[in-house]
Formats: structure tokens, C-alpha cells, sequence
């Protein structure tokens, strides 16, 4: 029997969990292990709580609360939405507590006894108001790729570059504004380069040749590229003390001690249950299959650095599979955590009662295996009403009617031997084509194709219909009822072959079926026909889903619209302020209330509008860069604010006499204007 280590990312307790992470890496993670155990293999299924590194003090800074506070609030609020929302680990454990720092320490340790770390001094940033030194993400500044003025230290998410802090023109510490001056800092580094050219390194690059393309390709080019040291450890006061001499003020960095999160939650699982010594099984026997399910944006960690941290410790096993997943999106968006759009899970438990697999189902058809995929609720509606109402639930539904109808509840008798010769053909031909389904669903899920699994597992159901449709027993229920007893009991075969062969997708749903069929999953043999006794009693049927109606889904895309426009109020991180001009230098601009009288679209430049305005001086020509957020008809009639002295300039050969004030926010532009209608000319001041 096999053993299989499976691995779903810890996410950062810094907020909820939202469809993003579920369709990403939990979902298709809780499918293969429940698919693992139906096949009879051992599976053990970890995870827990990332609760160090930036993403956590930022999340305390900008709720007012200390990072303590923010870790303990989201592992109880994350681990209940996976809890509610059937996500079944065996062990969810936190990064915080004692077992994880002292195997984090010590894996640190063995590393740095072996003489594994090069020791390199670099220059950090450091701001000396707030007198530390700071992470990448804390130091904001102009991105010198695309001239973004928000960029931070490690990204710019305008453009997408990666960066290092010294990268940023006018760098600002988002502690407190101040620029940052540069300080040494000694800190141990993995040396990547030298570890990629070991033989257990190439050896073990061999098995990448046989995952994922994304997850090969993006291997791939970090080692073309050439691998750097990277350091282990960080000088910040939140996480993992480094356990070694003369590292005062330091601490592992979180990448360093998050993957050995997953062997702490083995140790600690194994701790519970008396077995201390058990883990080692786990993860120090080749016969142990370890498999790790992430999203892309942790490719590197899992597929380069935790491997070598892995190898260069000595006695670990490596990585069987890394079957990453690209990235959802939300209403064709982006799902984004600080901007609020995102369905978070916890809310969808609440709006969604008792619709687990409604979730489940739709997420896994859209999975982005390949390629990032978008979540509508347009979507959800469709999937949920016209596939599991209209196929699954109706089929399922319909023989648990006619079964109550015709036989009072009770398994009917199958088709004897040589009698309805064409009517049994047609339920053999019925039978292999869903085993066949069957036995696809199953291989597909092997090889983590959990998407197209789906689909072919949700073929089962149309055969049940075809065959109903084909069939019509309630037509021949008056005339030839043996007839109808010999479809009806093929017909609840099926039922229970979709129940047992569907559970690892839809737990609940398979759970509900075997319940009207009063069967007990372990009853059944996964890839079996005819388990059904004749003359049984069947459970009471009832409907296995409901429609979802226009207006719930109203309701999401209204709450999405609402919690965008919140975002933009509370969240933005105000432009650091420039420099103190005197009052001389704001009195030079002569700025006047305005009204458009005219826009037209300026010939093949996209973003620029010419507009003729009333200044109450005169009415004259601007233009402006606001196309891509206003149709000239829009506007025109508006009431502005217009810089009148700006020294003209031409713009696509037009003369622009003036500047229209405008507002910003989320990429939204607004015009300033006044109040209430002015006379155009009144001075703004
Ligand atoms: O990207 C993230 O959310 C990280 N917290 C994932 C960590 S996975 C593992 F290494 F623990
Ligand atoms: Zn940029």
C-alpha cells in the first residue's frame, strides 16, 4: 500500500480564506486525498496556519492591533471555514506554536553546523525614526521600470518587475515616511547557486521533467536564469528566533520556517496521538510519497528552495509532485485581498447554507490547472441550475420517485436472465459506458486533472438520463411493470455508482444519495455494479439541490460592488506628501471654475479628449488625458476646475490651453469642481 504525504500551503493568517485560495490549491488538494483513500491507499493530509513574515505585522499595523492579535483572530476564523466547508486535514496546525519553532530551530541548526550557510553582510534599508530595519515591502517608491510612484521593495505591482528595495528611486519607509539610510546587516544566506550544481540536486531535477508545464517551465527558467544566495534569515522582530550566537534581532525568514510548518503539523499529529516517533515514517522513507498542492506564486519555494533545504539536511524525502495551480479571478478581475474583491469563504458559508457542493462543484470546473480561469456568480447560477439541478439532482431524483411510486420504496428486481433481451442490452451498454466514465474520472484524478475529471464523472449522470429518456418506464408501467422493475433497479446502480464514484467531488451530495438508498459508502466497492439488494428499503427521496435564484446572485454582485467602493475609502495607502512649497508658489496658479462646452476624441491617441471649455475669460481648447474613463457625450455640460495659466502646449499637434483638475482614486478619475453651480471664471483659491 502506498503512503502519501499530502501537503496543501499554509496560508498566511492575515486575513480570510477566499475562492481564490479554495479553487488554487485546498479543493483540488481535498479531492486527490479523498480520491487516495477510496483507492484504499495511506494518506496523511496536513496543513496550518503561516503566522510570521511581513504579511502578518503589515495586517496588524494597518488593523491597529498587534501581530499577535491578527495571527490568533484569522487561524480560529481559517481553520472554521475549512472545517465548515468540509476541507478534511488531518492535522491543521499554526506556525506559532512551541513544536514548529523548535523544529524550525533545528533544522536552522543542523544546516548551520554542517557549515551549509554563507555568512554575507549587505546593505538594508533602515529607518531611524522608527529605529529598525525593514522588510522589503515596507519601503515604497518610484518603480524604475514603469515610473510607477508606489512601487515597494520586492515588487512593483503596477508593471509586475520583480525588485530589490535599492531598485526604487526615492525610497520611503511605510513606517513612518522618513528615507530610509542604509545600513549593514550580516545575515545568513542558502547558496543556490552552489546547491543547483550538486549531483542530488540534478538527480533530483529529473522528476520535474514529469510535472505540470507551468510548474516545470517556471523551474526551469529560475535555474536558467542562474540561482543567487538567497537569505535565510531576516532582521525583524516578528518570527522565528535564529538560534545561533550573535544573531540578536534576527529571525528565520518566513520561507525559511513556513514549509517546515508541514512537518511540524506531522510531528504534532503524531505527538497527540502518543506516537512520537511516527512522523519519521512520514517523511524519512522513500516509501513515502510526499505531494505538495500550491498556488504559482509559491512554485520556487517548493520546487527549488524547500527541496534543497530538504536535501542539504539529509534524510528527507524530496518531493513526488508539485501539482501548482495558476490563479482564479473574480468577475474578471483580479482577486485581491486589500482591495476587498475576493468572496471570502466564511461569507459564502453564511449566504450559502447548506451548499458546500454547489461551491465545490463550480470551483473544480473552472480549476485552474493550466491557465488563470474567472469565477461569475453568472456562472456559479448556470453550473448550479443547469448541470447539478437539471442533470444530477433530476436524475437522481426522478428514480427515487418512480422507485417510491411504482414499489413503494424498495429496491425492484433486475432483469432476469434472457428475458427483455433489448431492454438489458441497452442497460449493459448503459453500464460499461459509465465505467468507463468511471474509470476516466479515476485516472484523470491521478494525474491531478481534477477538472476534466469532474466533467466525465458528471457524464455518468447524462447516461442516467439518456437511459431514463430512452427507456420510459413511466410509460410502460401500465403494460409491462417487470419491465420497469428491471430499469428502475439498473437505474439505481447508478445512483450508487455516481454516489461512490463522485464522493471525492461532492462529499455532501454523495453522502445524500447514499442516504435515499440507504447504503453506507463503505457498503460499496468504489468501481462495482449491482450492489443494491432486491426488495430493500430505500430512504425517502428528496431533492439534492435547489435552483439558485436571480436574486441571490443579485445580491453577490451588488456586495461586491459595495465592498470594491469601501475598499477604495479605507485602504488606500496615501501618496507620501511633496515637498513644502511657500504660499508664493500656490498663488502663482490662477485656477477658475469652467464648463465643457465640447468634447470630441482626439484622432488615434487613445486617452486624449479635446475639449473646448468656458473659462468665463474666454472659451478655449484643451486637452486632456481622459478618454479611457469618459465618452466626450458624458461630459460635455460638466462644470471643472481649470489651471487658466498653464504656459500652452501641444499635445498631438493641438494646441492645449490649460489644465482640467482631476481627482484620483483607484484608478477612478473625477473632476474637481464646485459645490453647487458657480459662475463660470470664479477664482478657486
Ligand atoms: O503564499 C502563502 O500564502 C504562504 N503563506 C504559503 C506558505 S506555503 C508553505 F511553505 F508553508
Ligand atoms: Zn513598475
Amino acid at each position: 500500500m502506498k503512503r502519501n504525504l499530502i501537503t496543501a500551503a499554509l496560508p498566511y493568517a492575515n486575513g480570510p480564506i477566499h475562492i481564490g485560495h479554495i479553487a488554487g490549491c485546498y479543493l483540488p488538494a481535498d479531492i486527490y486525498v479523498r480520491h487516495l483513500r477510496k483507492k484504499g491507499e495511506e494518506v496523511l493530509f496536513v496543513c496550518g496556519t503561516d503566522e510570521h513574515g511581513v504579511a502578518i505585522t503589515m495586517r496588524a499595523k494597518k488593523e491597529g492591533i498587534t501581530p499577535h492579535q491578527v495571527v490568533d483572530k484569522y487561524y480560529e476564523q481559517i481553520s472554521s471555514s475549512f472545517e465548515k466547508f468540509g476541507i478534511r486535514f488531518d492535522h491543521f496546525s499554526r506556525t506559532s506554536r512551541q513544536i514548529h519553532h523548535e523544529t524550525a530551530q533545528g533544522f536552522f541548526k543542523t544546516l548551520y553546523n554542517k557549515g551549509l550557510f554563507e555568512e554575507i553582510e549587505t546593505d538594508q534599508y533602515f529607518d531611524e525614526e522608527a529605529n529598525q530595519f525593514l522588510a522589503d515591502r515596507y519601503i515604497v517608491g518610484t518603480c524604475p521600470v514603469c515610473g510607477n510612484d508606489h512601487a515597494y521593495g520586492d515588487q512593483c505591482e503596477k508593471c509586475g518587475s520583480a525588485l530589490s528595495p535599492t531598485d526604487l528611486k526615492n525610497p520611503k519607509s511605510a513606517l513612518s515616511g522618513s528615507k530610509p539610510i542604509l545600513r549593514k546587516a550580516t545575515n545568513w544566506f542558502l547558496p543556490m547557486d552552489k546547491i543547483s550544481e550538486t549531483p542530488e540536486f540534478k538527480e533530483y531535477s529529473k522528476r520535474v521533467e514529469h510535472w505540470r508545464g507551468t510548474v516545470r517551465g517556471q523551474f526551469k527558467s529560475w535555474l536558467a536564469e542562474g540561482l543567487q544566495p538567497r537569505a535565510m534569515t531576516r532582521d525583524l522582530d516578528w518570527g522565528i528566533p535564529v538560534p545561533v550566537d550573535g544573531a540578536d534581532g534576527k529571525v528565520l525568514y518566513v520561507w525559511f520556517d513556513a514549509p517546515i510548518g508541514y512537518i511540524s503539523a506531522t510531528k504534532e499529529y503524531f505527538r497527540e496521538k502518543g506516537k512520537e516517533e511516527e512522523w519519521k515514517k512520514w517523511w524519512q522513507d522513500e516509501e513515502s510519497r510526499l505531494v505538495h498542492f500550491i498556488g504559482k506564486d509559491n512554485i520556487v519555494f517548493h520546487t527549488i528552495i524547500f527541496p534543497m533545504m530538504l536535501m542539504e539536511h539529509g534524510s528527507y524525502i524530496l518531493p513526488a509532485e508539485v501539482p501548482a495551480n495558476e490563479f482564479l479571478n473574480l468577475e474578471g478581475q483580479k482577486l485581491s485581498t486589500s482591495r476587498n474583491w475576493a468572496v471570502w469563504l466564511h461569507e459564502y458559508l453564511e449566504d450559502f447554507p447548506g451548499r458546500n457542493d454547489e461551491l465545490r462543484y463550480t470551483l473544480t470546473s473552472i480549476a485552474p490547472e493550466s491557465k488563470d480561469s474567472d469565477f461569475t456568480w453568472k456562472d456559479y447560477q448556470l453550473k448550479v441550475n443547469s448541470e447539478l439541478v437539471a442533470i444530477l439532482g433530476n436524475f437522481v431524483n426522478r428514480v427515487m420517485v418512480l422507485c417510491s411510486k411504482y414499489f413503494e420504496g424498495t429496491v425492484p428486481t433486475g432483469f432476469a436472465h434472457g428475458t427483455y433481451p433489448e431492454l438489458s442490452a441497452k442497460a449493459e451498454e448503459m453500464k460499461q459506458r459509465v465505467m468507463g466514465l468511471g474509470a476516466n474520472a479515476g485516472a484523470l484524478m491521478d494525474a491531478f486533472k481534477f477538472r476534466e475529471a469532474q466533467a466525465e464523472w458528471m457524464n455518468i449522470a447524462r447516461e442516467g438520463n439518456r437511459f431514463l429518456q430512452e427507456t420510459e418506464p413511466w410509460k410502460l408501467w401500465k403494460t409491462d411493470p417487470k419491465a420497469v422493475e428491471g430499469i428502475l433497479h439498473e437505474s439505481l446502480n447508478l445512483c450508487a455508482y455516481l454516489a461512490v464514484s463522485g464522493s471525492a467531488f461532492l462529499p455532501e451530495t454523495s453522502a445524500k444519495i447514499l442516504e435515499q438508498l440507504n447504503l453506507e459508502e463503505y457498503d460499496l466497492v468504489s468501481n462495482a455494479w449491482n450492489q443494491l439488494e432486491d426488495g430493500a428499503n430505500l430512504g425517502k427521496p428528496f431533492l439534492l439541490f435547489t435552483q439558485i435564484e436571480d436574486k441571490e446572485i443579485e445580491q453577490q454582485t451588488e456586495k461586491l460592488k459595495k465592498t470594491i467602493e469601501a475598499s477604495q475609502q479605507n485602504d488606500r495607502i496615501p501618496e507620501p506628501q511633496k515637498e513644502t512649497i511657500q504660499y508664493d508658489d500656490f498663488a502663482k496658479m490662477d485656477i477658475r471654475v469652467g464648463t465643457i462646452l465640447e468634447a470630441v476624441k482626439v484622432p488615434k491617441a487613445d486617452k486624449l479628449l479635446q475639449l473646448t471649455v468656458d473659462t468665463g475669460l474666454d472659451k478655449r481648447t484643451i486637452v486632456s488625458g481622459i478618454a479611457e474613463h469618459f465618452s466626450p457625450e458624458e461630459i460635455v455640460g460638466k462644470q471643472v476646475s481649470v489651471l487658466v495659466n498653464l504656459a500652452p502646449r501641444k499635445l498631438r499637434g493641438i494646441e492645449s490651453q490649460g489644465m482640467i483638475l482631476m481627482a484620483e482614486s483607484e484608478g477612478r478619475l473625477m473632476f474637481v469642481k464646485p459645490e453647487a453651480i458657480a459662475e463660470n471664471g470664479s477664482g478657486i483659491s
